[in-house]
């Protein structure tokens, strides 16, 4: 039978990208570590585009430890986990970052993206509900899909909504409520503890990927437990180390019981090579450094973002008014998106234009996270340019 449509015609969205902006915003070509300044594209620029919040990325205590690491136990595991095992830096991680958490255990996939994106199918059946956030990140919708169970939205951190569904979809075997803790693109914050309330009301599981907010949220930064003051946690956890911990791999964490069945029944676990040691021997450090600088370094996060957002308001550009510590700018259809996330790098400064289909349509967002790396004086002349940043001008000049 011939298809229906060519490739070429199934992949049309990069022309279209390609046709907003005349040089590519995504995929940068960066020179060297996540610093102040970023080498981009051979220019000095100030880094508004990475989830480096904490500024850790390139921190020399972290480098060592992967350095040391990859000393003494070399650099790939060469095998899945069930077959060549780990090494002893897997449980000195783990047997941090599960209190750090707030979870009895844990496993490490590769990435996050892996770990939501296999979650559902080992553990949900046919006959079972999922309930996801309609603003949940891609990973968890497409891991939901996969299982081939009715799968719906609710929206956006609406209860309301959600005890709807709850009360009224009945008959399931199980249910499952997923939702992620800080949206990344919006800024905002889950209302985790009301949704945890009405998951062990409605006897449902509820699964939270925290990814933007463990390092962020929380009295010590253990992420969205913390931040609600949920102990002996009954649901799933799932988050990345890829954002404010500045290092990589995912983490699915709860029970007991959920952690010996995912060891071996988790394909995306199974089948896919060990984390590398020097990656976990990263993750305890990064631990061990927040245990004592968490708090000056978030305040340094917040007050970053409280004027950015200050100076993107007072110079007429709307923002989102998430409480996490991301600014996102209300910038319409994706040419204006792209606009002004070009203006602003022909200015030195590099954000991430998000574009349908990652966002509604003419629902735009030009996201800013400033990490804790950054100076004072760099925040300075941010905010200066963003002050400087007309409409009218937005198509002119190069580098600053
Ligand atoms: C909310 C959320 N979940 C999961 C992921 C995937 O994490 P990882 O980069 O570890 O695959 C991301 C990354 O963009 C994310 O923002």
């Amino acid at each position: 039978m011939k298809p229906s449509s060519t490739l070429r015609e199934r992949t049309t969205f990069s022309d279209e990208v390609a046709r907003l902006v005349s040089y590519n915003l995504y995929y940068l070509s960066i020179g060297g570590e996540l610093g102040d300044p970023l080498i981009v594209d051979e220019h000095y620029a100030v880094n508004l585009a990475t989830n480096n919040y904490l500024g850790l990325s390139n921190d020399p205590r972290i480098k060592q430890a992967y350095i040391e690491a990859i000393e003494k136990y070399g650099i790939s595991m060469c095998a899945t986990p069930v077959a060549g095992g780990y090494t002893d830096r897997f449980e000195a991680a783990t047997e941090l970052l599960a209190p750090f958490i707030g979870v009895d255990g844990l496993l490490i996939y590769p990435s996050c993206y892996q770990a939501n994106n296999g979650l559902f199918s080992a553990i949900a059946t046919k006959d079972d509900l999922i309930l996801f956030d309609r603003c949940a990140h891609s990973s968890l919708i497409q891991g939901a899909m996969a299982v081939g169970c009715r799968a719906l939205p609710f929206a956006h951190n609406d209860m309301d909504a959600l005890e709807y569904l709850l009360r009224k979809k009945t008959g399931y075997a199980h249910v499952f409520v997923a939702s992620e803790s800080v949206f990344s693109t919006e800024g905002s914050i889950a209302p985790f503890a009301d949704i945890y309330r009405l998951c062990m009301e409605y006897g449902a599981t509820p699964v939270i990927d925290d990814s933007h907010g463990i390092g962020v949220l929380g009295s010590h930064g253990g992420g969205i437990l913390d931040h609600c003051g949920i102990t002996d946690y009954e649901g799933i956890y799932t988050t990345s180390m890829g954002k404010a911990m500045a290092n990589n791999c995912g983490v699915i964490g709860g029970r007991g019981h959920l952690i010996d069945h995912l060891r071996y029944f988790s394909p995306h676990l199974i089948y896919s090579t060990a984390i590398a040691p020097c990656v976990l021997a990263g993750i305890r450090r990064t631990l061990e450094i927040l245990a004592d600088e968490y708090p000056e370094r978030i305040a340094r996060v917040y007050a970053y973002r409280g004027r950015i957002r200050d100076a993107l308001n007072r110079a007429g550009w709307p923002t989102a008014n998430g409480a996490a510590p991301i600014n996102s700018v209300e910038a319409g259809s994706s040419e204006d998106t792209v606009l002004l996330s070009k203006a602003l790098y022909a200015r030195g400064i590099v954000t991430t234009p998000f574009v349908y289909p990652s966002v509604p349509k003419n629902g735009g967002r030009v996201r800013m996270i400033a990490g804790a790396n950054l100076s004072a004086e760099t925040i300075d002349t941010v905010c200066r340019v963003i002050g400087e940043l007309k409409r009218e001008t937005l198509n002119e000049p190069a580098f600053a």
